[in-house]
């Protein structure tokens, strides 16, 4: 392989008031805002390789996987135009999950490719741009260009350029910890995108949950702004259960939740209601991630570790945004 023009990374995040349904599906706009936390120890790092001018497509490795280029050339094509062109790429991604974690890498993987694709096509766009960019791979991606805490605009213009996200605070402001307990290591069954499609075609719930986002937006910013853990836990845990309840009842109904799921967001409430800073959200999938004050991430990645069903735990700081490294 000839050596990579260029390499950047980005962190997961996780959501706290969820994204979940589109207004949109070409442009991949959000049905609401989302608010989020990027995360350091879980990270992708993508190195573009310019391919040889008989090259007729991208080509795609994660994690030395060939995989379909899909979504990832639609971003480079994006990406291209708008520099008036350019070379297909051979796209090397790596991300450090552990193999089979079964967290999505989809927001760090689009997040570092369009911060790589924008050295190498030498745009120099904006973050907004390229979180715009990245929210036409994966609209959770558009939250990864930035660290810390992250919310993503609902956005009105109808070309999708006010749907983007912006930074609300960066991880010095209130440096929380995450545990995330794995619960199952095979594929998840129902992709997200897949999954917030059933949800918005067939769960009478939908309407409800677009209904009541900017409510949850409003009571997470305030809870960020001002430090407020109590605050933030209530909002979050609603966002989630909310999520899950109108996935729930779609047909056929989206049980993303198997019995260790439900042991840690029981034991998570019992270790809050003994004293301990923390509460959890749950994704598109059956892993827990308990956010944490600093003080209480031991006790809480011990408690977590010992449940059965859990296969291990990870612990993670608020990190960076998306940041070219080469
Ligand atoms: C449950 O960003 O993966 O993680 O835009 O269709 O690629 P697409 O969806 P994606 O959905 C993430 C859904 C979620 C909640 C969240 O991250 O806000």
């Amino acid at each position: 392989m000839p050596a990579p023009i260029v390499e950047a990374r980005a962190g997961a995040n996780i959501a706290l008031v969820k994204y979940w349904g589109k207004r949109d599906a070409r442009l991949n706009l959000p049905a609401a805002g989302s608010i989020s936390i990027t995360l350091s120890g879980l990270e992708t790092r993508t190195r573009l390789h310019e391919l040889q001018d008989d090259a007729e497509t991208d080509e795609l490795l994660v994690n030395g996987e060939q995989l379909p280029v899909g979504r990832v050339s639609a971003v480079l094509d994006l990406i291209r135009n708008l520099a008036g062109g350019g070379p297909f790429f051979r796209v090397d991604s790596d991300n450090n999950f552990p193999t089979g974690a079964g967290l999505a890498s989809s927001a760090s993987g689009f997040a570092a490719l369009v911060m790589a694709a924008d050295q190498a096509l030498d745009l120099g766009l904006s973050k907004s741009r390229l979180s715009e960019l990245a929210r036409r791979g994966s609209g959770s991606a558009a939250r990864s260009v930035f660290g810390g805490f992250v919310e993503m605009r609902l956005g009105s213009i109808d070309d999708g350029s006010d749907a983007v996200a912006e930074p609300l605070a960066n991880a010095e402001h209130w440096p929380l910890k995450v545990v995330v307990a794995i619960t199952a290591t095979e594929p998840k069954s129902v992709s997200s995108t897949d999954g917030m499609n059933r949800t918005m075609q067939s769960s009478p719930y939908y309407p409800a949950w677009v209904a009541t986002v900017a409510a949850d937006l409003d009571q997470a910013r305030r809870a960020i702004s001002e430090r407020n853990f109590e605050l933030l836990a209530d909002v979050s845990e609603f966002s989630a259960l909310k999520m899950h309840a109108s996935a729930l009842a779609a047909r056929p109904g989206l049980l993303y939740w198997n019995p260790a799921t439900l042991a840690c967001m029981h034991a998570v409430r019992e270790l809050r209601a003994a004293g301990c800073g923390v509460f959890f959200t749950v994704d598109a999938g059956p892993q827990v991630k308990a956010i944490c004050l600093p003080d209480s991430c031991s006790r809480v990645a011990e408690s977590l570790a010992e449940i059965p069903g859990v296969a291990r735990v990870l612990i993670c700081d608020l990190g960076p945004g998306a940041e070219v490294v080469n």
